[in-house]
């Protein structure tokens, strides 16, 4: 990746980057739909990133050519406009959330290119946001700090892209550390770094479908969530109790019956996922992560028949501990958890048989756990 880029780097602007960053995508193993009730994650980053070459420019210019849509972009830091260019605006939106936060910001020109899937629900968004961050402090000369760069690119989401995520995607892709999955809170941003148990992998299991309404059925969720807080009377779900739920929850409608179940028993579980990880218990982390699923798609519905079969063809394999739909959901990705020393008779059956009962070839990944945001080299 490193030589492509220095070489697209070299024919854009004829001479060599002063320097190279990355910034990885996430798959999450537990603690879905969570963030933004204030509650626990545990995504880790996977080795497959964002990466940019660059060089700082003396002007105040942003110029960044993309490999994989083999167009470049270009805005002025001093007059922020929306534009209509897809990729450019998260770009943008980044410069804007620095301005906003107050980081004095240098003009600099770079090649972007990745191998994160887009739209899979691995995060490519969030490493975009991270790997400019990342750009911008290396050409700028502040510091590096992972939770206010994290918080920098939900905020480039949210106000400036237009998507109400929560700080789940920008926090692992800006803060993770290789070899482990990252438990974080979503309300303090605390995190502790938790290992996989031993002798287990993690496999991204991509459906190969992909769905649209995904931006509108997430904010329907956010609100069925905050009526849910509403009731109980208190900031986010994230403060209810499972008991608390159960006194009252016969005076909930059915539907915010159903979301508020979902979010109080995930944060149970996402707990004690991170306890059985702790523990090295791989059985019960995978126990947990199917029954995540459940949760997903009965009470809070954002499944979908393409990744219920894949989860269900992942389970049938013996050395599947656990499987489970994983990120915003309707489409996108699963995640299991397997025996690391039949990872590759895994890999081989759950592509046969999806592909038999869906005709779609889905696309499965063994990741490791990889470190955060980074300056990878000059
Ligand atoms: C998307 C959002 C995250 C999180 C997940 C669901 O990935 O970007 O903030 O809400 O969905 O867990």
């Amino acid at each position: 990746m490193e030589t492509t880029l220095i070489t697209a780097f070299m024919k854009q602007f004829g001479e060599s980057p002063t320097v190279v960053v990355r910034a990885p995508g996430r798959v999450n193993l537990i603690g879905e739909h969570t963030d933004y009730n204030d509650g626990f994650v545990l995504p880790m980053a996977i080795d497959r990133a964002v990466w940019l070459a660059l060089r700082p420019r003396t002007d105040t210019y942003v110029v960044v050519y993309s490999l994989e849509f083999a167009t470049s972009g270009r805005f002025d830091l001093n007059s922020l406009e929306r534009g209509k260019m897809g990729w450019l605006e998260y770009i943008k939106g980044v410069a804007f959330a620095l301005q906003e936060a107050n980081y004095p910001l240098s003009g600099w020109e770079g090649v972007m290119s990745g191998d994160v899937p887009v739209g899979a629900g691995l995060s490519s968004s969030a490493a975009v946001e991270m790997a400019v961050a990342r750009a911008f402090q290396a050409v700028s000369g502040w510091p590096w700090d992972a939770a206010a760069m994290a918080l920098v690119g939900q905020k480039a989401e949210n106000s400036w892209v237009g998507v109400n995520t929560g700080i789940m995607d920008q926090m692992i892709s800006a803060a993770g550390q290789a070899g482990t999955a990252m438990l974080l809170d979503c309300r303090s941003l605390a995190a502790e770094f938790v290992p996989l148990p031993p002798g287990t992998a993690v496999i991204v299991l991509d459906t190969a479908t992909r769905r649209g309404l995904v931006d509108s059925a997430y904010n329907e969720r956010r609100a069925q969530c905050a009526a849910a807080a509403a009731f109980f009377q208190v900031p986010a779900l994230r403060d209810v109790t499972l008991a608390q739920f159960q006194a009252q929850a016969d005076k909930l409608d059915e539907l915010t019956r159903q979301r508020a179940r979902h979010v109080i028993t995930e944060n149970e579980r996402t707990v004690a996922a991170a306890a059985a990880m702790r523990a090295g218990n791989a059985v019960q982390l995978g126990q947990l992560m199917n029954a995540s699923h459940q949760s997903l798609r009965h009470d809070f519905a954002v499944s979908s028949e393409a990744l219920d079969t894949i989860v269900a063809c992942a389970r049938e394999h013996e050395a599947c501990l656990g499987a489970r739909m994983t990120g915003a959901g309707f489409g996108g990705c699963a995640v299991a958890l397997v025996e690391s020393a039949a990872a590759t008779s895994f890999i081989t059956h759950v592509t046969h048989r999806y592909q038999a009962q869906t005709g779609l070839t889905p696309n499965l990944y063994l990741c490791s756990p990889s470190r955060g945001a980074e300056i990878w080299g000059v």
